[in-house]
């Protein structure tokens, strides 16, 4: 970075990026001697850096755990000798809330091996059903007692250090959709015990497989014909060669039975879901995204292009 800086003859504006105890097996970010280091570097050429602060890298959700990192990196800042260095960012991990905390406690409480196709098992499940969400999230993490201060909020506060956010999935919450056209089924509700429903699209379109786990939401059925109401039992799978492209190993029981030509549409998929891991491997047209907007009452649609 100061090489760059210096070629281009400019001042670099600098984060560094902590990487909290907790994440000793993290690719990302550096550990305390490592920042005392670079912060070290810093003060001997603030003709080329400016370091502003520092942001930090933590899995999960915790509001606590990510309250006690940024604690520590207040004081990092305060103690840096660099007048400049007085940001810390807390990144993301503020959760999305896709169904009641209720209904998330029973599905986890019943959830077994036997409710997937091949019994399938999960390295774990995002926490579909948290308790404080979004906002709330946020709160939480502000509102967290940290060492001699009542809260982190407070503290950063005191010593006029700014805390900066990146929310990711939380910024989404409530966009997006995601819609197969059902291409087949499989009815082996005698054999199986449910059908096997294949739709125009594959599991890179839902994209929760890239962390070992599956998009738990149940889709919603649009039948394109009128049928009785009579439960139906299915699991979802993408139209490629691969025995793993499932959409959902879950098999969910349908309020009616499930036939080609219907839709499934799963809901709240802007975050992570939709299309960060598609790939025009397999020679089929990648899926066309629309972007919807409401104007002056009414919805208006476009084909989205990436530029
Ligand atoms: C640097 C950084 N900030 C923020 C985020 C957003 O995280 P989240 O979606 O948990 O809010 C990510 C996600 O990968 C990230 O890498």
């Amino acid at each position: 970075m100061y090489h760059l800086a210096q070629s281009r003859h400019v001042q670099a504006r600098l984060l560094l990026r902590y990487r909290p105890d907790t994440q000793a097996h993290s690719r990302f970010g550096m550990t305390d001697s490592e920042c005392d280091q670079a912060v070290t570097f810093c003060r001997e050429h603030t003709d080329r850096l400016i370091l502003e602060g520092f942001s930090f890298h933590l899995s999960g959700y915790c509001p606590q755990a990510r309250a006690h990192t940024a604690s520590h990196l207040i004081d990092r800042c305060r103690h840096s000798g660099l007048p400049t260095c007085r940001q810390v960012n807390l990144g993301g991990g503020f959760a999305v809330s896709y169904v009641s905390p209720e209904h998330w406690r029973t599905f986890t409480r019943q959830d077994s091996p036997e409710h997937y196709h091949g019994q399938k098992t999960f390295g774990g499940f995002y926490p579909y059903g948290a308790l404080r969400s979004g906002a709330q999230a946020l709160e939480d993490v502000l509102a967290s007692a940290v060492d001699g201060h009542t809260s982190l909020a407070k503290k950063a506060q005191a010593h006029h250090i700014a805390l900066i956010i990146e929310p990711g999935r939380a910024l989404l919450d409530q966009a997006g959709l995601s819609l197969f056209r059902v291409q087949g089924v499989k009815d082996r509700r005698s054999t199986d015990g449910y059908a096997h429903v294949t739709v125009q699209g594959s599991s890179f379109s839902l994209s929760e497989q890239w962390f070992n786990s599956e998009f738990l939401p149940e889709p919603l059925l649009l039948t394109a014909s009128a049928r009785d109401a009579s439960p139906f039992v299915a699991c979802i799978g993408g139209a490629t060669c691969l025995d793993s492209d499932m959409l959902t190993w879950r098999k969910v029981t349908f309020n009616q039975p499930i036939q080609p030509g219907d839709l499934l549409i799963y809901l709240n998929t802007a975050g992570y879901q939709m299309d960060s891991n598609e790939s025009p491997f397999h020679g089929v047209p990648l899926p066309q995204k629309v972007a919807v907007r409401l104007h002056a009452q009414h919805l208006h649609w476009k084909l989205d292009h990436l530029a």
